[in-house]
């Protein structure tokens, strides 16, 4: 009989140490606890401080950190600052993020800057901080990216926001690229629509009862359906082979 891990010894994140941005709610929030529940530690990172601090009084190894993304200034500081909280970290989820929901001629030159700030600058400078310190000491480690369905497929009123993830993807691929010799994995996650602060009063409008009619599943996601993609990608047991991959978690959406 061939060995075979265990699926609970492939999923163990034992030993792992991660950073998490934008965890103090929706998808990042649910990210910080399935990690833990897997046996990492999971500095917990976003501006609303009350929120990490109500997150991390759930499980002893959610730390929290407050961490404005667009403040790419004080990654090192914050690297630093979560090493002294958590020990080395070995995985960076980089998946804070704002959306904007406009037609390219109605949207102000403010709005497209704000979005391509939280959405892309903040990933190329924090992964580039992680990157060169995992290098630097010569530790593995792995990166996800929380790009979206409409990373590759545009609709009407998100094209700032479905630009800023189209380049999160890419970024993904060449970021994979170039830091496999340092023994870094970076894939991204592409959710379609997951109930979230960021998505929910759409989902209940008219219009986003209309546009749940035409996913293939015919509904909209909850953050526990990434849990399984999460994981996937975060475990090195697990995808130890995987990089530079997307996983579309969207209930068959970008086929419709
Ligand atoms: N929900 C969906 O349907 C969906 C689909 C595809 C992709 N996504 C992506 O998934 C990620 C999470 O979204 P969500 O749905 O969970 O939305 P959410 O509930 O609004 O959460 C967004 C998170 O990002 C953080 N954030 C925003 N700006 C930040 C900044 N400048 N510095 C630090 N943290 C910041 C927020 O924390 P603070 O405000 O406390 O800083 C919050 O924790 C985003 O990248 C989003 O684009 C979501």
């Amino acid at each position: 009989m061939a060995q075979v891990t265990p699926a609970q010894r492939l999923f163990d994140l034992s030993g792992e140490v991660a950073l998490v941005t934008g965890a103090s709610s929706g998808l990042g929030r649910r990210f910080a606890q399935v990690l833990a529940a897997h046996g990492a530690k999971v500095v917990a990172a976003a501006r609303r401080s009350e929120r990490l601090a109500a997150l991390a009084e759930e499980h002893p190894a959610i730390l929290p950190l407050v961490l404005d993304v667009t403040d790419t200034a004080s990654f090192p500081a914050a690297l630093e600052e979560a090493e002294r909280l958590a020990g080395s970290l070995s995985l960076l989820l980089n998946n804070a993020g704002i959306a904007s929901g406009r037609r390219i001629l109605d949207t102000p030159e403010e709005e497209w800057r704000a979005v391509q700030q939280a959405n892309v600058d903040s990933v190329w400078h924090l992964s580039r901080a992680f990157a060169a310190r995992l290098a630097g000491a010569k530790r593995p480690g792995a990166i996800i990216n929380i790009a979206s369905l409409v990373a590759e497929r545009v609709g009407v009123s998100s094209a700032a926001y479905a630009v800023s993830k189209a380049a999160v993807l890419h970024m993904t691929k060449a970021q994979a690229l170039e830091w496999a010799r340092h023994g870094i994995r970076v894939n991204a996650i592409c959710p379609g629509y997951i109930h979230s602060e960021m998505t929910d009063a759409y989902l209940a409008s008219p219009a986003g009862q209309e546009m749940i009619r035409r996913i293939p599943q015919r509904r909209a996601g909850d953050p526990s359906d990434l849990d399984g993609a999460l994981l996937l990608l975060a475990a090195p047991r697990a995808s130890g082979f995987m990089t530079g991959a997307s996983v579309f978690v969207d209930g068959g959406h970008s086929l419709a």
